[in-house]
């Protein structure tokens, strides 16, 4: 298993040029079995997760190339409705690809995603709103199969979810009748399959809001069509914690400032200054005292929990005490014990994290426990003195496309070492 060696304390300076996201190429690649067709998606990310998707795609029968970050999906000749478990406990997005195999083939068998780092990720919203919509739904041998024509109702999410939004969008080729959806999921990555949906030839009303309309259709025959993944929120927002936490002046390309308001406007907070800005890009700079902050999470366009970590690890070097609170998960908090074995004065209590901000943090031997608690302890690895080993960098490797290139690139004194 691989792990980074980090040298600090580190300063970056430069550019940096932010991936295509992750969390929005996932469902969009998965989309394209719903209508049979020839895709270009390009700014995909090449990282693990989509590795895994384009595997899964070949699985049900589609046709990939890539290159340069481009993927070409040919889905014209899809036939086997089935995601084996192999690849759906290695991540749980694939359980996307429920809603396209039923748009398509009015059947579908997904194995159930396991358990998760940060504790239970029940996908009930999912099954319930696939069953309100006509399928019958049933759990065998740990596989979920699903069967039946969907059909427009109103669905209502107790709770805002990503996931079961996207999986019902998906599930919305060739209704016969209007379906709603309630409290439906906001965030940019949403927003970009909702676009990317529309050109497969959904008609969608509400776009980019809490209440989405879609209509009945007919999307059977064959289409070509090409679309440009947005920009990653999450991977900008850490360079912008790399930013903060190593007191230095850095430019972001390729970036959407609208998607990163709340985390942007957060960081402005504590400190952060922006010396320019376009609508894709800007160059930002942090010298003085990080000021103490409290956060909670929200669903977008509040603080995301995909930052949550990487925060806490900002807040760590503080001037005070601050609270970090994660209202979407409860138990999304692996990374504190490893940030206290870096110096850091933390203390939990369910969901809520106080921070007592310290001078310094002082290197450690350091374990990832998931992507973005990896992220978390880099970035404190960024911060502290002397060389800290992070090992299980795999899950880093799920989400962040050439994380220690791009941070060698800006000076920081990093290596991979392959074990
Ligand atoms: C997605 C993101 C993940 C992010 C999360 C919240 C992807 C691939 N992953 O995950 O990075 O942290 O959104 O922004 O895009 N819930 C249920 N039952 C369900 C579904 C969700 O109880 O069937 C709960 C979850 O436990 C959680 C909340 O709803 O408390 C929101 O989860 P959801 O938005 O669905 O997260 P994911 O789509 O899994």
């Amino acid at each position: 298993m691989d792990s980074f060696k980090i040298t600090g304390p580190s300063k970056i300076s430069g550019t940096v040029e932010i991936s295509g996201s992750k969390n929005a190429a996932l469902p969009i690649m998965v989309a394209t079995i719903a209508r049979p067709g020839v895709y270009e998606v390009s700014n995909v990310p090449d990282l693990r997760d989509t590795r895994t998707m384009i595997k899964l795609i070949e699985i049900i029968g589609g046709i990939i190339s890539s290159s340069n970050n481009t993927l070409k999906i040919d889905t014209r000749s899809c036939n086997n409705p089935n995601a084996p478990y192999d690849l759906v406990k290695t991540m749980r997005a694939s359980f996307y690809v429920l809603g396209p195999l039923l748009s398509r083939f009015q059947k579908a068998s997904v194995s159930l995603p396991g358990g998760c780092a940060w504790g239970p990720r029940p996908v009930d919203f999912h099954l319930k709103a696939f069953e309100q919509m006509g399928a019958e739904v049933v759990l065998k041998n740990g596989y979920i199969q699903a069967t039946g024509k969907l059909s427009g109702t109103d669905i209502i999410f107790k709770v805002s979810s990503v996931g079961a939004t996207g999986n019902v969008l998906m599930g919305c080729f060739n209704l016969n009748s209007q379906l709603r959806i309630k409290n439906a999921a906001m965030e940019p990555e949403i927003t970009d399959l909702c676009h990317f949906l529309v050109k497969m030839g959904l008609k969608i009303d509400g776009i980019g809001t809490k209440n989405l309309i879609i209509y009945p259709n007919d999307s059977k025959s064959s289409i070509n069509i090409k679309h440009t993944i947005i920009p990653d929120r999450i991977e900008a927002g850490t360079f912008i914690a790399a930013t903060v936490i190593t007191k230095s002046r850095l430019t972001l390309k390729n970036i959407i400032i609208s998607d990163i308001k709340k985390v942007l406007d957060s960081f402005i907070d504590i400190g952060l200054k922006i010396l320019d800005s376009t609508e894709n890009s800007m160059t930002i700079d942090f010298s003085g005292e990080i000021k103490k902050l409290n956060v909670t999470t929200n669903v977008f366009p509040g603080f995301p929990t995909d930052m949550q970590p990487q925060w806490t690890s900002v807040m760590c070097l503080s001037n005070g005490e601050s609270m970090m609170e994660d209202t979407i998960y409860q138990d999304r908090f692996s990374h504190i014990p490893e940030l206290i074995r870096l110096g850091a004065n933390i203390k939990l209590n369910k969901n809520v994290v106080t921070i007592n901000g310290v001078d310094k943090l002082k290197a450690a031997d350091v374990m990832c426990t998931d992507l973005r608690a990896g992220a978390a302890l880099i970035l404190a690895a960024l911060a502290a003195e002397g060389i800290t080993n992070v090992s299980r960098i795999y899950h880093v490797d799920r989400g962040y496309e050439n994380f220690e290139s791009k941070l060698k690139g800006l000076g920081v004194e990093i290596s991979r070492i392959s074990s």
